[in-house]
């Protein structure tokens, strides 16, 4: 079973993740030592701070940089952790050339104060009317939609989709409510959000894994694999 890596900040000096080349191939080869053999690259593109044109050139000179430094092995796409705001709809900004790849996913962030009642339910349907299945970020950091199961399974019903961070699988109290979702088929895929070697490090990425099968079993982790394969494939 192939493992995925479907949300990191590896990508040199364009966020606040990797600051050089040198630390992106650390990086790297940490998610290898962890058994993932696909990433996917998605630097924050804030959509109130830069138009999507900018961040895509941004991003396409960072990648630059760093693609003939990528260990052997390793399979890579390039996409973006979108942070919607109004400015996202601008007519300059083609959406799906922020999805992964060349996939219809978007990997999305909203502010996370949100009940999803609010204007993010709005920008979500304008997001989804074009076409586009958004993948949120990290679903633990939403504590409104967290006590809100009912809510999760009304956006997972309408097509979104959920990613989770394998170092939320260390923390104790969200573990447990992360395998309750992940059991009610509510999360969908797994990232490891790694910024550096400390912040959100590759180094859980195993853990989470053998965490969800020691609960769940091993068909909850292939279901997860198939996810991002379903992604990953089409990006
Ligand atoms: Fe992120």
């Amino acid at each position: 079973m192939k493992r995925y890596d479907m949300h990191t900040h590896i990508l040199p000096g364009i966020d606040d993740g990797s600051k050089s080349v040198d630390q992106s191939v650390e990086l790297l080869n940490g998610l290898k030592t962890q058994g993932v053999e696909a990433v996917c690259f998605t630097p924050h593109y804030y959509s109130h701070m830069v138009s999507a044109q900018e961040f895509l050139k941004n991003r396409n000179s960072a990648f630059e940089t760093l693609k003939d430094s990528i260990p052997k092995g390793l399979e890579v796409r390039l996409g973006a952790e979108v942070f919607v705001t109004n400015y996202l709809f601008s007519d300059e900004n083609d959406l799906k050339s922020v999805c992964y790849g060349k996939s219809d996913y978007m990997l999305t962030e909203f502010p996370y104060s949100s009940d999803f009642e609010d204007d993010c339910y709005t920008n979500l349907l304008k997001i989804m009317g074009q076409g586009i299945t958004p993948v949120f970020a990290h679903i633990e950091r939403y504590p409104k939609l967290l006590k809100n199961h009912r809510k999760i399974k009304e956006l997972a019903d309408m097509g979104v989709l959920f990613q989770s961070n394998a170092v939320s699988y260390s923390e104790l109290g969200t573990r447990k409510k992360l395998v309750k979702l992940i059991e009610q088929g509510l999360v969908h895929v797994i990232g490891t959000d790694v910024h550096s070697e400390n912040r959100n490090s590759y180094k859980y990425y195993d853990t989470a894994i053998k965490y969800i099968e020691k609960k769940l079993g091993i068909e909850a982790v292939e279901r997860l694999c198939k996810n991002s394969e379903e992604i990953f494939s089409k990006a």
